[in-house]
């Protein structure tokens, strides 16, 4: 059995503005459906530049990002934000979780950016409230603002957000860097839980090697990286 791409990039080469020299160039990368990705970097190496290409917020200046069969460079910018919107979930460095609203409603966000997420989503309170609960989000925090809570807490309401009307594909920007060992452990064992039971493909970037035993596949930006470096 042939395994199917679920994320295909092919010859990307992608540079800041104003810069002379590309500040990555990725021969390949490809993720089959099913797998769960670990991309390992020190810090600037460019992880957050990547995800960013991947969910199409940065654009290559050539090459192809195939994602669920989607060519995201053949897309326009509105395009691109749709086809974010609708079948992928980011848990953010910072979480940019919204102060004001309840743990609830911010979960509920993504839904109404996208149709499909809305439609799968179904009963959106019910669906909300089932994810918080499996993420040991106490009942007595769910309607109060998420400057109540802790960083934890904070991070399991970003990674219920990210899951939400069942995006094929979890991307995470270090979510686990405020996080001592055993938080960290028990994070990511429900963020895994919960992408398996939902089939969401987890792309998980960290500088933190001891993260990546549990994935199914690992890369290290700086060896897939073959942009020459200004010294
Ligand atoms: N908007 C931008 N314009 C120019 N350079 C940027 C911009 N954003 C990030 N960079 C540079 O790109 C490099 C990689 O950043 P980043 O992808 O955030 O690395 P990482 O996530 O691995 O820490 C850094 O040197 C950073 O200064
Ligand atoms: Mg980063």
């Amino acid at each position: 059995m042939s395994a199917t791409p679920i994320i295909h990039l092919k010859e990307i080469r992608f540079r800041w503005p104003g810069q002379s020299a590309d500040f990555l160039y990725i021969p390949e990368l490809i993720v089959n459906k099913g797998e769960h990705l670990f991309i390992q970097g020190p810090s600037g190496s460019g992880k957050t530049t990547l995800l960013n290409l991947l969910t199409g917020i940065n654009v290559p200046r050539s090459g192809s990002v195939m994602i669920l069969d989607t060519p995201l460079e053949k897309l326009t910018n509105i395009g691109r934000d749709r086809f974010r919107a609708d079948h992928l979930g980011v848990i953010f460095q910072q979480f940019n979780l919204l102060p004001y609203l309840s743990l609830v409603e911010n979960v509920q966000l993504p839904c109404g950016f996208s149709r499909r997420k809305r439609a799968n989503a179904g009963d959106m309170d019910a669906t909300a409230l089932r994810l918080l609960t499996h993420l040991s989000i106490p009942d007595a925090l769910l309607d109060q603002p998420v400057s109540k809570l802790s960083v934890g807490q904070q991070q399991r309401t970003a990674v219920a957000r990210a899951l939400i009307g069942n995006p094929e594909i979890v991307i995470a920007d270090e979510p686990t860097s405020a996080l001592d060992s055993d938080n960290r452990d028990r994070f990511l064992e429900l963020l895994f839980q919960e992408a398996e039971e939902q089939e969401s493909t987890l792309i998980f970037v960290s500088h933190d090697r001891q993260i990546a035993e549990r994935f199914t596949q690992m890369v290290d930006l700086t060896m897939i990286n073959q942009a020459e470096v200004a010294e």
